[in-house]
């Protein structure tokens, strides 16, 4: 079936926070739920809809992955704290980097975070709690890419046939998915939720695990991680869609203190762009540019080149995987 898109234009706030919350109410009933929140715009203003319509009834989770951002888990409890949202942490670190172990192929390593997410992490929560829906921040976009068969974004099921309740043994509930993200930072703001997550930059669903080619192991991870935090701190002063730190596969030569070094490759990333469907790379100046290899190759251990992609999407698109 068709989704019928709300443009940010056409979107009435109002309106829509209430039909979602009575649909979300009438549709779980007297029973609980669950929703795994990553701070993002998308599963925040999924956690307000929800805690609007579900009370208490409605628990929220975040996943450490272990491929997360520095300091995300802790930063997002403490700000929906402040919210009055009580979010409880789940380490799942151990499960991701194994379901991960061995996986070179893009495609391969989403499925094994979408397996580890639905099967194994939130099939036990559900189990656990008793509940039987599971509330999500899909967007058109997330089924548009993935029915095209572009990316297969973590969080599609039913619009490629999977049915959840079969394949995972719960509901899944979308409420956000007629809208793109300048609605949904339209509804995320009229939610209450504050400035820093309705324009907060986008972050994929399978985290910086989509920022490392080939294999992801905890000692990549931890590269990029490093990489993120530079390219954050230098970039946030830009008006970009988005940016990022992508860690190569390759090993290229470079010389450190007069010797040999055979070192890795940063890959920066910086798009401008309206709904991710489009994108061309930021002009950013050159002095910002080399700043930022400066600093990578001074604070990332083992990093000996940094490039800057300068392709638009299409052809590339804005995740390196
Ligand atoms: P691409 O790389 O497809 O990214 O041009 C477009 C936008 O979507 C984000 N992205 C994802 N978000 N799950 C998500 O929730 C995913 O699997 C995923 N892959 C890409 C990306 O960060 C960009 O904003």
């Amino acid at each position: 079936m068709k989704i019928q898109e709300i443009t940010a234009a056409e979107l009435d706030t109002q309106v829509f926070i209430e039909e979602k919350t009575k649909e979300i109410s009438s549709l779980v009933g007297k029973g609980l739920a669950i929703n795994a929140l990553s701070g993002g715009v998308d599963s925040s203003a999924v956690t307000m809809l929800g805690h609007k319509a579900l009370g208490d009834r409605l628990k929220t989770y975040f996943i450490d992955n272990g491929i997360m951002r520095q300091d995300e888990p802790q930063r997002i409890v403490d700000l929906f704290k402040k919210l009055g949202v009580t979010v409880e942490i789940v380490d799942a670190q151990e499960k991701f980097f194994q379901a991960l172990k061995g996986i070179t192929d893009p495609e391969e390593k989403r499925e094994a975070i979408t397996q580890t997410f639905y099967k194994d992490v939130f099939g036990q929560l559900v189990k656990k709690s008793g509940a039987k829906y599971l509330l999500q921040g899909t967007i058109l976009t997330d089924v548009d890419e993935t029915v095209a068969g572009i990316k297969r974004q973590h969080n599609v099921f039913e619009q490629l046939g999977i049915d959840p309740q079969v394949a995972f043994g719960y509901k899944i509930i979308e409420p956000l998915v007629q809208l793109r993200k300048d609605g949904v930072r339209k509804a995320a703001q009229a939610l209450g939720l504050p400035e820093s997550v309705y324009n907060r930059m986008p972050f994929p669903g399978p985290a910086l695990s989509a920022r490392v080619i080939g294999e992801v192991t905890p000692e990549k991870i931890k590269i990029v991680r490093q990489a993120t935090v530079i390219v954050e701190e230098e970039l946030s002063s830009t008006k970009a869609f988005q940016y990022m730190a992508i860690l190569h596969q390759d090993k290229v030569t470079g010389i450190r203190d007069g010797k040999r070094d055979f070192g890795l490759q940063i890959e920066l990333r910086c798009w401008d762009s309206i709904d991710a469907r489009k994108a061309v790379p930021t002009a950013l100046s050159f002095n910002t540019l080399s700043g930022l290899a400066q600093r990578m190759v001074n604070e990332v251990p083992g990093v000996v080149s940094v490039t800057y992609n300068i392709t638009n999407k299409p052809p590339s698109t804005m995740e390196a995987i």
